[in-house]
């Protein structure tokens, strides 16, 4: 088998076998297929598209390129989550102790931050002391005795992912539906759950623009997800506003503790429980109302809060900043980013606020950079709301002050103020199954 035939294969429209794509993706691994030939396959797979098979069969390639996590030393059922990204996305911090609280083990691997999207990692580590790296036997422990771990992907799941990713970062593939469904599930196969609930999030900050691809980005990992025998479903949610008011790590954990004690806004709080009464559905927990009163009651007893805590605890972090956000260490400056006239925000480009939280320290420009917690912004006005001239519309919070003309820019960049209020979209317009599409929008 010779690569160059693959892709030429792939570039006339062919359609690959599990033989060809495991030549390419393990020659790729091992080092016998270079850079060039992969990049040419991806763009031929970019260009052409690929049937539902090959994508199942190529994330099956691309699981098994690494550790395939056996959790069967964790009793019961494991309900895994995933986001295809989004600003201010904080909705593991809550539902993960959520559907713990109910009585279903959570043993699950997060990302970091990645472009102008946030990561749980990056966020549980803005909690001092936190340690999101166990090994085997603590993860699987802290699982058995309390229920619940997040940690970090370990660098040995889908290393094809990995190493294919980055090329793709590179060379404009990313944006191709049948290359995210199988990074992303060759993930979640090799992390092991038995069920598997995936946010695809929708909108100008999200990869997913329009509601047909993301539709069909969904039904592509709900097939490929119960080929494999587990049980999954995906809500399409909205990223055309972030959710919640805060971006940035600590503001966030802040955020998502308010959510915790039911205090939190009333946007991340729906999402959340929609999300968390997906997972207890899939969990077999009864049906989607008990699934929903489930989730309320495990907010409104403080067990979902408590079950956070004796998490965070058991992987080294101070849980007093939990019980108390204001004990978090605070950015040295902070800066009001004003409304030049009034009127109703019409839009707030989501990527746009992403990147100004990422200038002002929040993220990483560049993969090697350190994160500054503390930074970030809080937006007291969101796409929809009316603004007087002059009032603030969000707070920056940065340890430098020269980050803050950048970010200023790069925010009202993205920001439209006019007369008329604009049409607000759902906060969730879809719910995907192997039975097929619920639209609720
Ligand atoms: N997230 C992933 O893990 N992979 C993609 O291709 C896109 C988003």
């Amino acid at each position: 088998m010779r690569m160059y035939d693959i892709i030429a294969k792939k570039r006339d429209g062919g359609v690959l076998s599990r033989e060809e794509l495991a030549f390419a993706v393990n020659g790729y691994v091992a080092g016998s297929v270079p850079d060039y030939q992969m990049s040419a396959l991806l763009m031929a797979v970019y260009l052409c598209g690929m049937t539902d098979e090959e994508t199942a069969q190529l994330t099956d390639v691309m699981a098994r390129s690494g550790d395939m996590v056996d959790l069967s030393a964790i009793e019961g059922i494991k309900v895994d989550k995933h986001s295809t990204g989004g600003v201010g996305d904080k909705t593991t911090l809550v539902i993960a102790p959520v559907v713990a609280a109910c009585g279903v083990k959570i043993a699950k691997m997060s990302g970091r931050g990645l472009g102008h999207t946030g990561g749980t990692i990056d966020k549980m580590e803005a909690v001092p002391g936190t340690r999101t790296s166990l090994t085997r036997e603590e993860f699987f422990r802290q699982v058995n005795e309390i229920g619940i771990s997040v940690i970090g992907q370990s660098g040995q799941i889908a290393v094809a992912d990995k190493k294919m990713y980055a090329l793709r970062d590179v060379t404009a593939t990313v944006g191709c539906i049948p290359l995210i469904a199988s990074s992303i599930m060759s993930k979640k196969l090799a992390a092991g759950s038995d069920a598997i609930l995936l946010d695809v999030t929708m909108g100008d900050g999200a990869f997913m623009k329009d509601l047909d691809s993301a539709i069909e980005l969904a039904r592509q990992m709900v097939a490929i997800g119960t080929a494999h025998g587990r049980k999954v479903a995906a809500l399409i949610t909205d990223m055309d506003k972030p959710l919640g008011h805060n971006i940035g790590n600590a503001l966030e954990v802040a955020e998502s503790m308010a959510v915790l004690q039911g205090k939190g806004p009333a946007d991340l709080t729906e999402v959340c429980l929609q999300l968390a009464s997906n997972m207890l559905l899939l969990a077999g927990k009864g049906d989607m109302a008990a699934c929903r009163a489930m989730a309320e009651r495990a907010i409104a007893d403080g067990s979902a809060f408590e079950t956070c805590c004796r998490m965070f605890a058991a992987q080294g972090g101070d849980t007093s900043v939990l019980r108390d956000p204001g004990l978090f260490r605070k950015a040295k400056y902070s800066y009001e980013l004003t409304a030049p006239c009034a009127g109703y925000i019409r839009k707030n480009d989501v990527e746009k606020i992403g990147n100004a939280s990422v200038l002002l320290g929040a993220g990483r420009i560049k993969k090697e950079d350190a994160i500054d917690f503390a930074a970030g912004i809080t937006m007291h006005k969101k796409l929809g709301d009316h603004v007087e001239a002059g009032e603030s519309i969000c707070t920056f919070y940065a340890d430098d002050e020269t980050l803050f003309a950048p970010a200023e820019e790069m925010y009202r960049g993205g920001l439209v103020i006019g007369a008329e209020k604009p049409a607000l979209p759902p906060l969730v317009y879809a719910r995907v199954t192997a039975g097929g599409v619920e639209k609720f929008a």
